[in-house]
């Protein structure tokens, strides 16, 4: 199978599982479900999730044993978009080519859709029965994730990104910012996938998440390059959102070229910290390529 036909499997895989965890619309409270379900379901790329199979995949590990993480690091990517839309955060109207939940639904219930959202994610974590890891390593996972969506993690790097709104950030500072916004999460999903395997050695270990620090780098740098360069019908969601809120960016502080070179540079990176690995790493590899090249 070729990667390209991997990646379609997970992002199956993934909607079915997600489906699965979600109570249905008809479950009372029936609004606030039929909420979770909106956001969750039927869009976006799945990139945290399929860097948890793909990192499973590196081990060997089969996939029953990998769809909690990756159902879990998706309910909180699901949350953060949810909050990142509303009118007091990027005030967005259009998320995954469909009104943001705020706009399908109303304020209220999208803040409390990305909280029971959050809740979820720990709840399955917690329960999955197929998650076969001993139990030290199931609250190792659940400190992990709790870690990267916190105020030291992705939550941090929300309040960063609000608080730098029309000011001048250096490069470093702006590398800050998207390596706790975007970064912490993304460094999770690997870290997950690869605590599923028994014998994980210290050294994969850090050499997996030195190559998750740069993806994850290089994913928000190319987030920022697609906000200036791609249509909103083709991103399924408002171009230039950044410029409209006069958002520091890669691209506003660099240039174009300058963060394309920035995310290219990450690219070598990541593929650096995998040189011990073999080619059954040859996923995050691909997903590494996938990253810089995407067109949404
Ligand atoms: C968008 O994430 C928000 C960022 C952290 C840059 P994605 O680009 O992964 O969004 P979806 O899940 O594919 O919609
Ligand atoms: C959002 O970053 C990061 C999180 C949701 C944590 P952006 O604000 O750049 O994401 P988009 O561009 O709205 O998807
Ligand atoms: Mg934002
Ligand atoms: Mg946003
Ligand atoms: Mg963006």
């Amino acid at each position: 199978m070729s990667f390209s036909d991997q990646v379609r499997a997970y992002q199956d895989r993934i909607e079915t599982v997600l489906a699965g965890w979600l109570p249905e619309s008809a479950t009372d409270p029936t609004t606030l479900h039929e909420a979770m379900r909106y956001a969750v379901l039927g869009g976006g790329k799945r990139i945290r999730p399929i860097l948890v199979y793909a990192a499973g995949n590196a081990f060997s590990i089969p996939e029953t044993g990998l769809d909690a993480p990756a159902c879990a690091v998706e309910m909180i990517h699901a949350y953060s978009l949810i909050h990142d839309d509303l009118p007091a955060m990027d005030n967005d109207d259009l998320r995954r080519g469909k009104p943001t939940c705020h706009r399908a639904f109303d304020e209220a219930t999208a803040i409390l859709a990305g909280d029971a959202l959050q809740a979820l994610a720990f709840e399955v974590l917690a329960t999955d029965p197929a998650l076969t890891v001993n139990a030290p390593t199931r609250v190792r996972m659940i400190n992990i994730l709790a870690a990267a969506s916190g105020s030291r993690g992705m939550a941090g790097g929300q309040a960063i990104d609000l608080a730098a709104v029309g000011h001048n950030l250096s490069v470093a500072q702006l590398e800050t910012m998207h390596v706790h916004k975007t970064g912490a999460l993304i460094r999770a999903s690997v870290q997950l996938g690869a605590l599923c395997h028994t014998g994980l050695a210290d050294t994969e270990f850090e050499c997996l998440t030195q190559y998750a620090h740069c993806i994850g780098l290089a994913f928000q740098i190319k987030d920022d390059i697609l906000d200036v360069e791609v249509d909103t019908e083709t991103l399924g969601k408002p171009q230039g959102s950044d410029m409209a809120q006069n958002k520091p960016t890669y691209p506003k502080l660099l240039g174009l070229d300058g963060a394309k070179q920035a995310a290219q540079r990450m690219r070598d990176a990541a593929l650096d910290a995998l040189h011990g690995f073999g080619p059954a790493a040859d996923g995050l590899r691909w997903i590494a390529d996938y990253i810089v090249t995407r067109g949404k």
